[in-house]
Order: C-alpha cells, then structure tokens, then sequence
C-alpha cells in the first residue's frame, strides 16, 4: 500500500493544535528503563512508528510492555533482560536505538548491538559513543557489523566531546549512571532533550547535575538503588515548530498549546524577524499569527540553543516566498538539503552549494507532486504544499509517520484541506467533505 497525501494549497490555517510528547526525548527514557530491575511508567508517549521500533527493541530484550494508547503511556517492566543483543533488523531502521548501547552496558556489563550505518541526511558516525564509553573502561570491539561491548565494573571519568553529540551524551549518561565514582562530560549536548533524560533517572535514584549546560556530572549510584518511577516527557519542540511554521506559511493565526516556548526561543525569533506575531500567552502555549508576506533571514543550524537542524527544511520553504533573499549554512549534517529539488519542483528559486543555501523568494509556490526524502524534509513539503496554488502530492509518508503524531489530523483540524490516500481510495471528495474522508482512510 503506497500512501500519499493529496493537499489542496492556499487555505490561511487556523484553530488550536496540542503538540504530542517530544519523539527524541521519549526514544531515550524508554532505553533508560532498562537500568531498573522493575517498572517504569512513561506519560506522554506520542504514537509514532519510531516509538514502535524502539519498544520492540526492548521487548527483544525481555522487558515486558504495556502499551496504553489512549492514556498514551507506556509502562516497562525491565525485571528480566534475557538477551544482551540490539539486532541490526531494528537498529538499522531507526539509529536512535543506538542509544540502548549504553543502558545494556550498565545494566548486564555486556552489550552487543548492531551498528547503525549511513543514513541519509550524513554519515552520522558513532565514534564519540565508542570513545566515551572506552574511557569509562569498556573494551569494545567491532565485529561483523555490532559493536560487542564489555565491562566488568565502568569506572567514572573525564570524558570532553569533540562535538556535543545528543546521542553521545545520552550514551555516556546512560552507561555512566552506575558508574564507580563521578563522570563528567564536557562540551555535552544542551538540548532540552538531554535535560529531560537527566530528569527521569533523577526520578529513578541517580545523581546528575548540569544537564542542560555544557558540563555535566553524573556521580554513579550502586545499581540496587535505582527504583521504579512514573515521568511524563516534555512536549515535542520541532513537532511545535513545524505548526507554527504551518500557521505563518500560510498567514493564519493559532494558538500552539502543550508547547514550553523556552524550547524554541531562537526559532521563534527567527520568525518575529520574518514578520509573524508571536504571543507566549501562558507558560505552555504561543500564539502564533501572520498577516502579511515574509522577510527573508539568514540563519545557520547549530546545536541547541541555536537554530534547529530538524526545522531547517520547514524554514527554508517559509524562505521560498519570503521578500528578497534568505542564506542558510547547514552544519550539522552533509546532506540536509533532500527538499530542495522538490521545492524547486513546486517553483522555489534555490541555489545549493555544499551546506549554503541561497533562497530566492518567488511570489508564490505550484503544487506538484513531491517526496518525503526524510522526516523534516517530508513535513517541509507538506507546508510548501499548504502554502502553494493548487494540488500537491506528498509520497512516502512512512517518513512523516516516523515523528508527527496524527499529522493530517491535526493540520485538517485548523483547517488545512489534506488528506492521506492509497492507490484504492478515491479522493475526488476533497474539501467540504474532508474530515469524513480522514475518519475512514486515517485510521
Ligand atoms: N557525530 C559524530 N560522531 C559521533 C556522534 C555524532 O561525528 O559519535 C556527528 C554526527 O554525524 C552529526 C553531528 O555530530 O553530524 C550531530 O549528531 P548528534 O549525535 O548530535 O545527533 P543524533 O543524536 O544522532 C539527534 C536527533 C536528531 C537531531 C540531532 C541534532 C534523536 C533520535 N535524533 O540525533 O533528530 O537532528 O540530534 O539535534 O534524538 C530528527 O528528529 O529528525 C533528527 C534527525
């Protein structure tokens, strides 16, 4: 079944939409459940194909699962782990899985898990993983594609990362967690991400301090001590991103709730810059509107706090149509201009060169049929199409399914004319008729 999205372009987007449970926050508490011989329950839990792949990583790994979809939780029974292998089958389909690395570490004192590989956005190598998880003492070997990691005891240490790796710290936190003695990580990942992640094995019994700045210190605990808990993750701050992007793509007006706009400060200055109105009306909701045409920015992505990676595509289209010209410097990834071909498709004015892209703004975007190269590349199409004249196709969808929780759903619900189909499904009823439509095709 090859599913699309078929979206009539040229509606202003207006409403409320609650943002989901933040996906790469979620990702990583689930890897820490493991620490805990007995259960955690996590809140919060957006429904999304990547939350699947990792619950099946752990349930391969024995834990037991309890998957509540309308209270959107999941509780995890970690008191039996029978298997110290993450497969290459679920690693490879979702490198966040990669993070267990150091949870089985701590937990059994032996790992084996798969190598992630390339991907398509850059080479995203592992090397700062390996190389902390060394200097807390591990012998690690690569062999036939998995990393098979060993540690009698994991003893606390200085460990300086080249670059602050969100998964990197996460790894090293994790493993470090039980660590003899204290580890400090310098030059950390600041994201709120790895804030949350210190949070719950706070809640658990470890010791950690500093998350959220640039040195953070884990003072290890005895492994007995660490005990069930329930945590809520925070909300997902580039799903926020992307429908405040939506609304002023669009020069609609919205109110963002279940959003903590601490998360998104030099994003959404960025969009002040731009022209849109932004409101923090309470401490978990922005209003967001936009009246006139946009300016064009300059920005460069850069580890948190600054600009986002993951909203550079759905920033670049806003840039599309903007007045005059926008510079974006990519520095995060290689290849994190999978959308440009496809905006230039629907009439974008862009030239790529190396991670510099130079956008033209153009007085108004077509729709044409486009694909979803990755996940924010996907949601990037999806705005270009809500902003374009006429109809836009959006194909591979799987990509979208991976991080928006009911995308279609809540976009149709501010209005937005968008609907998910396959190869069977007519969608000749397209408009008026567009929420019966979802009902029966988004389920
Ligand atoms: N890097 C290395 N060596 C390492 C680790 C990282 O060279 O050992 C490089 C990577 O190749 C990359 C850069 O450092 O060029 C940053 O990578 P980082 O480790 O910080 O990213 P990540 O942990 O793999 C997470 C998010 C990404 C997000 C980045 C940056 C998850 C599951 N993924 O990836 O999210 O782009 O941080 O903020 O948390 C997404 O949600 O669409 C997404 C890709």
């Amino acid at each position: 079944m090859v599913e699309k999205f078929k979206i009539q372009g040229g509606e202003a987007l207006k409403g409320e939409v609650s943002v989901s449970g933040a996906k790469n926050s979620v990702l990583k508490l689930f890897a820490a459940s493991i620490l805990v011989k007995g259960s955690t329950k996590i809140y919060n839990v957006p429904q999304l194909t990547d939350v699947n792949i990792m619950l099946n990583v752990l349930s391969d790994l024995g834990a037991k699962l309890d998957y509540n979809l309308e209270e959107k939780s999941v509780s995890i029974d970690a008191t039996d782990i029978t298997s110290i292998t993450a497969k290459y089958e679920l690693v490879s389909k979702m490198r966040a899985s990669f993070t267990i690395l150091g949870a089985l570490l701590a937990r059994c004192k032996e790992a084996i898990v798969a190598l992630p590989g390339g991907c398509a956005i850059g080479e995203r190598r592992v090397d700062f993983h390996i190389k902390g998880l060394e200097a807390l003492g591990a012998k690690i070997k690569i062999e036939n594609g998995y990393v098979h990691a060993k540690a009698s005891k994991l003893v606390g240490t200085d460990i300086y990362l080249d670059i602050p790796s969100v998964g990197a710290t996460e790894n090293l936190m994790l493993a470090a967690v039980t660590a003899q003695g204290a580890t400090r990580i310098q030059n950390a990942a600041q994201e709120p991400e790895i804030l949350d992640l210190a949070n719950f094995l706070n809640t658990i019994g470890a010791d950690i301090t500093g998350a959220g700045t640039s040195e953070i210190v884990i003072n290890g605990v005895p492994r007995e001590s660490l005990h069930s808990a329930e945590y809520t993750t925070i909300p997902d701050r580039i799903e926020a991103g992307t429908f405040m992007a939506a609304v002023v793509g669009t020069k609609g007006k919205a109110v963002i709730r279940n959003v903590y706009p601490a998360h998104l400060t030099f994003f959404n200055d960025k969009l002040i810059k731009m022209g849109a109105n932004i409101k923090l009306a309470d401490p978990t909701t922005i209003e967001v509107s936009c009246k006139s045409k946009l300016n064009s920015i300059n920005f460069v992505t850069q580890p948190y706090p600054g600009f986002p990676t993951d909203l550079q595509a759905i920033a670049m289209t806003l840039l599309t149509t903007s007045n005059g010209v926008g510079i974006i410097t990519e520095s995060l990834y290689e290849n994190r201009f999978m959308q440009v071909p496809d905006l230039r498709r629907m009439g974008a004015d862009i030239h790529q060169d190396r991670n510099h892209a130079i956008i033209k703004g153009v007085k108004y975007l077509t729709g044409a049929t486009v694909v979803a190269s990755d996940l924010r590349a996907g949601a990037a199409l999806v705005i270009a199409g809500l902003m374009a004249n006429g109809e836009t196709y959006v194909e591979k969808l799987h990509h979208i399914d991976r991080g928006y929780e009911s995308f279609e759903q809540k976009l149709s619900n501010l209005g937005a004319k968008i609907i998910r189909f396959d190869d069977e499904t007519t969608v000749n009823n397209i408009g008026t008729n567009i929420k019966g439509v979802l009902n029966e095709s988004c389920l």
